[in-house]
């Protein structure tokens, strides 16, 4: 479940000033960026007293320290490099090592892979101005499912009503799961006599792995009026992490589609309705399990993001 590349941070979260303390289904990691502003990762449990490294601080050279009894350890690799009141070349066993992981950077997600050797993931093509996290008491799993059934129980979109319909069903389309969801403008006068039907469609595209979903919210000439990632990680004792970030396209032509201009028109809600989860039936979800399945096993895990 774990295999792939996880967005555990936004860029601007992770800096050199103090490390910072994220999970990965139970897995605790620390994350910090070292001198030269790369980003590491390391297990975080110190080898000595199993402290979390993430107590500790980033010191000048850009290694960790552990708060507890000061050891400090090398971010690329995980190596012991000092114990404090010892010789500076005194040489440490490689049984005292933290476990590194590798860490990739790029659209302003920070992605962890459990495996140090993994190949890198595609970079981004670009970095999503707004962005938030948030953290929803529901199991990853789950969170996913309700996506794809209900938009509306995890996100909001300014001025966008989701329909029960789907332009195009839940299907593997290159490597990702792909549904296309018709959707209304909102309002008080629903459903507009100066609108279509379905003027309005999103479109949900799904890492099989992760579940990191790309949004695409387009008019009914298929210009862009709203596109966003959204990153949900399993996270401790069933907590679903998710980061997003979004971006406004800058022409928005009709007079509702200005609806989304006035501040930040994305909202990833931070808790979900239980009695409206409790009854939602699945529908796009319910082919969503076959086909990760046969996709995942079908091709390397390590590469896909
Ligand atoms: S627990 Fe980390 S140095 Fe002792």
């Amino acid at each position: 479940m774990v295999d792939g590349w996880w967005a555990l941070a936004r860029s601007e979260e992770v800096t050199s000033a103090k490390p910072i303390n994220v999970d990965l289904a139970g897995q605790p990691i620390v994350l910090w960026r070292d001198r030269g502003g790369v980003a590491r990762a390391l297990e975080d449990r110190c080898p000595h007293r199993r402290a979390p490294l993430s107590l500790g601080c980033v010191l000048g050279n850009g290694m960790i320290q552990c708060g507890y009894h000061g050891w400090t350890f090398d971010g690329a690799t995980g190596h012991l490099k000092d114990i404090p009141n010892l010789k500076s070349d005194t040489k440490f066993p490689a049984l005292y090592r933290a476990n590194a992981f590798a860490v990739a950077e790029s659209g302003g997600f920070l992605r962890v892979c459990l495996d140090a050797k993994a190949a890198p993931p595609a970079p981004a093509s670009e970095t999503l101005p707004l962005s938030g996290t948030v953290n929803v008491a529901l199991d990853h799993e789950h969170y996913i499912a309700a996506l794809f059934d209900d938009p509306s129980l995890v996100l909001a979109m300014r001025g966008v009503r989701f329909t029960p319909y789907l332009m195009a069903e839940l299907a593997e389309r290159e490597g990702r799961l792909v549904l296309e969801r018709s959707c209304q403008w909102a309002g008080p006068r629903w459903p507009s006599p100066f609108s279509s039907d379905f003027p309005i469609t999103l479109r949900i595209s799904t890492d099989p792995v992760t579940g990191e979903c790309d949004l695409l919210l387009r008019d009914d000439a298929f210009n862009p009026l709203l596109s966003a990632t959204l990153a949900p990680v399993p996270a401790a004792r069933g907590v679903t992490q998710v980061r997003w970030r979004a971006k406004l396209a800058t022409r928005r032509p009709g007079l509702m589609a200005k609806w989304l201009g006035a501040g930040t028109p994305l909202t990833v809600l931070p808790a979900i309705d239980g009695a409206a989860l409790r009854v939602l039936k699945p529908s796009a979800s319910i082919h969503a399990a076959a086909l990760r399945e046969a996709m995942t096993t079908a091709t390397p895990q390590a590469g896909a993001a």
